[in-house]
């Protein structure tokens, strides 16, 4: 008796309590854009629960078109409790969009749809005002430049984002609940902007898997993400991992199948055609070359992996591939804080002139912008300035950046510890595009000394174009 009434004890409550079937997740989150390829645009989101379908339904009024895509399973786990989080990324690449245009779109399946959502293709005419936000190193607690960075989104003031290296800290964290806080977070930008990236030190846990799977890059698949080009207004714009050289269990030949793959894209952007249809050339990586950071960081070495490559053998530096293929501006990271070079190759500056350093500077121009806030919180600098280290700051905030046309682009920092002031900005300037080191790859917009003094670089009016 005592027996039967146990047992209808417990399957009572295995019914009633531990019966009930698990909440299903079909519900689309974390959308975000990327650039494909030509009139292409990426719709990445994620479901916690296994969904068939992959579908986004867009257009330019109505939502009258409908493409498919496909899902890749994301694994995270906990060690304490221990759990192992599973979702389902979800990708969907749209192609022959018309360019210029607005879209509507909304992302999902029969089980659930997202919130509608806007987005505008590139012009077909490269000569489009090209508006891109910068940073890197904004995580998941203390990013101190999301607010303003999605305030300013719905504005309208940005056609791209940047972000240059570690995001979250870290992605896997708590089964992945870091990383997918961070996407929400970003949601209010990303699912408006493509949303382009390279990876940093803090996405190499499980060989990058959080960064390979929660991202989709244009390009070559089997580089997951780690390196793509893509071009966009006046500029060919090259993304590569500085991990590789960090990172070497994941596999010692990943850093020579990248630094293969630089010299080709270079050599490819440096074609006559493709180098006059987008002059300026422009690098994101995570870790700098230089630095004045007081930490013990790669870029504070005389010496740094990135810049001279491997130690003793001084190879795959990356230093000398972009001098000699007339790389115009590198984006770096990493460190959380701001500095803006003087023109540099080989330690030595290379400005334009005295009173004009970015006026055809005769070597490339990197900037650090890792301070968008993290809860790492700042880096500090070393008290002595270097002669080459321009301008650098401490203040949480990030880097915009306006490609005018071929001859002019605009770079400002943006403090948001001083209510979004402009902190630093410089033009730079140049007339001709080219190798730094021989005449051969030089690109020569003009035919002749007419056609010269009639160019934008002798007639820009940039008081104008401040925004
Ligand atoms: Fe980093």
């Amino acid at each position: 008796m005592y027996f039967s009434l146990l047992l209808f004890v417990t399957i009572f409550f295995s019914k009633t309590c531990f019966g009930k079937s698990k909440p299903v997740h079909y519900q689309p989150e974390q959308i975000h854009l990327s650039f494909g390829g030509p009139n292409q645009m990426i719709v990445t989101w994620n479901t916690y629960s296994p969904v068939k379908e992959s579908i986004v339904e867009y257009g330019i009024d109505q939502m009258n078109f409908q493409a498919s895509g496909s899902s890749r399973i994301l694994v995270n786990s906990k060690e304490s409790p221990p759990f192992i989080a599973i979702q389902y990324v979800h990708k969907v690449v749209l192609s022959g969009l018309k360019p210029g245009t607005k879209y509507i779109y909304h992302c999902g399946s029969r089980w659930g749809w997202s919130s509608i959502f806007t987005f505008t293709t590139m012009p077909d005419d490269i000569n489009w005002v090209t508006r891109i936000a910068l940073f890197g190193d904004m995580g998941n607690i203390n990013a101190q430049s999301l607010s303003r960075l999605q305030k300013e989104t719905v504005k309208g003031m940005y056609d791209a984002i940047f972000h240059v290296g570690d995001f979250a800290y870290d992605m896997q964290d708590n089964g992945g609940q870091t990383g997918d806080e961070f996407m929400r977070q970003i949601q209010p930008i990303a699912a408006y902007l493509p949303y382009m990236t390279c990876p940093g030190n803090h996405e190499a846990f499980g060989n990058f898997t959080n960064y390979k799977l929660r991202f989709n890059m244009p390009g070559d698949v089997n580089s997951m993400n780690m390196f793509y080009s893509f071009n966009i207004g006046r500029a060919h714009v090259i993304s590569f991992s500085t991990e590789y050289y960090f990172f070497i269990e994941y596999g010692f030949w990943q850093i020579k199948n990248q630094y293969d793959w630089l010299i080709k894209d270079l050599e490819e952007a440096n074609k006559p055609a493709n180098r006059a249809r987008y002059p300026w050339i422009i690098t994101m990586a995570h870790r700098p070359m230089y630095c004045s950071n007081n930490d013990k960081d790669d870029c504070t070495k005389s010496e740094s992996l990135i810049r001279i490559g491997i130690p003793w053998f001084h190879k795959f530096g990356l230093e000398d591939l972009f001098y000699k293929y007339g790389v115009d501006l590198c984006f770096w990271a990493h460190e959380h804080s701001y500095e803006r070079l003087f023109p540099i190759y080989n330690r030595k500056m290379y400005n334009g002139s005295q009173e004009k350093p970015y006026t055809n500077p005769k070597a490339p121009v990197h900037i650090t912008t890792g301070s968008a806030g993290c809860q790492e919180r700042h880096d500090a600098f070393h008290n002595k300035t270097a002669a080459w280290s321009a301008f650098r700051s401490l203040d949480y905030g990030y880097t915009k950046m306006t490609i005018y046309n071929e001859s002019h682009i605009y770079i400002r920092q943006l403090s948001d510890d001083q209510g979004g002031k402009i902190i630093d900005k410089i033009w730079l300037i140049k007339e001709y595009h080219g190798s730094y080191e021989d005449n051969t790859l030089k690109f020569q917009r003009f035919n002749n000394e007419k056609e010269r003094l009639k160019s934008p670089f002798f007639n820009f009016q940039n008081s104008q174009m401040e925004f």
